[in-house]
């Protein structure tokens, strides 16, 4: 594909309304570097726009969905340096794709890989997946949203555990905390969440789109604020053709077809 030229360290596919994007820096098991990290929210963006795009896949390889920041990067900065450069402000982006995101992830889920893996909606593991926030062991702590996010997911007593000892859990253990939705034999970790994928793209977009931005109110937001958001949300739905179609189908005893109007 002719815009796959432009990206050095993903590569970009379609697979029916699937996008599939893969981090693609394997001699140093996906370490995101800021140019990786341009180009991913430039593609994610780019899928978000493009109508034909209904759902995202995330993915690495076997050994490593990504295991971090690239240190070799970080290794000379200076605080003023950092602060200037602003290097995680990018990674707001993400949260604002509207599309829903699968990560599937395998191997290496560490530091910014973890923190990268948090921000998809729903995440889809090999049984080989090791996630952890591993930065203390490196003078440091996560600065992508690790000590936030994974509070929230997991919550304090696990983060705490994880964030100060910088130890990885396992795929299973990852499972039991709500980490992540499935683990499935390495062999199949990415079929398994494209199948994922074009289910959730065959359902009316519209109602995809609300559903996902109504869950991310929920996260940082009192019950009240949701509510509202959500009421709003499902009222405006009624002015989608797609709302007339599904519960008419539902009436007359067929299969909708939605369009995304
Ligand atoms: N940055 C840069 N290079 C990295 C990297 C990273 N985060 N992780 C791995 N690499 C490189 C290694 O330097 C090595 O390169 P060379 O072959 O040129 O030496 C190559 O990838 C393969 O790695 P290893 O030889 O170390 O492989 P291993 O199987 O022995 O160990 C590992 C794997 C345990 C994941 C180990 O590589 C490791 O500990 N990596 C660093 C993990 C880490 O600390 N991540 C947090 C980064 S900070 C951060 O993410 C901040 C934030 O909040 C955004």
């Amino acid at each position: 594909r002719g815009e796959q030229m432009d990206y050095e360290f993903i590569r970009v596919a379609r697979d029916q309304a699937v996008g599939i994007i893969t981090l693609h820096r394997p001699e140093v098991l996906n370490a995101l570097n800021l140019k990786l990290v341009d180009e991913l929210v430039e593609a994610l963006e780019n899928m978000d726009r493009d109508d034909s795009v209904r759902t995202i896949v995330l993915t690495g390889n076997e050994k490593a969905f990504a295991a971090g920041a690239d240190i070799d990067e970080m290794a000379d900065e200076t605080a003023i340096s950092m602060l200037l450069k602003d290097q995680f402000t990018v990674w707001d982006r993400i949260a604002t794709i509207n599309k829903p995101i699968i990560a599937a992830v395998s191997g290496y889920v560490l530091g910014g890989g973890c923190e990268l893996m948090m921000n998809c909606d729903i995440v889809i593991a090999s049984e080989t997946t090791k996630i952890g926030q591993p930065e203390i062991n490196l003078g440091v702590m996560p600065g992508a949203g690790g000590t936030q996010r994974l509070t929230k997911m997991v919550g304090k007593v696990k983060a705490m555990e994880m964030l100060l000892t910088g130890s990885p859990i396992s795929a299973e253990e990852a499972l039991r905390y709500g980490l992540v939705n499935k683990v499935v034999p390495v062999e199949m970790y990415l079929q398994e969440a494209v199948t994922l994928a074009k289910k959730i793209a065959a359902k009316p977009p519209l109602a995809v789109r609300l559903i996902k931005k109504s869950v991310l109110k929920a996260i940082d937001n009192p019950l009240s604020e949701g509510l509202a958001y959500e009421r709003n949300c499902f009222y405006l739905l009624f002015a989608s053709e797609d709302q007339t179609e599904g519960m008419r189908a539902f009436v007359e005893k067929r299969k909708p077809k939605f369009t995304g109007r």
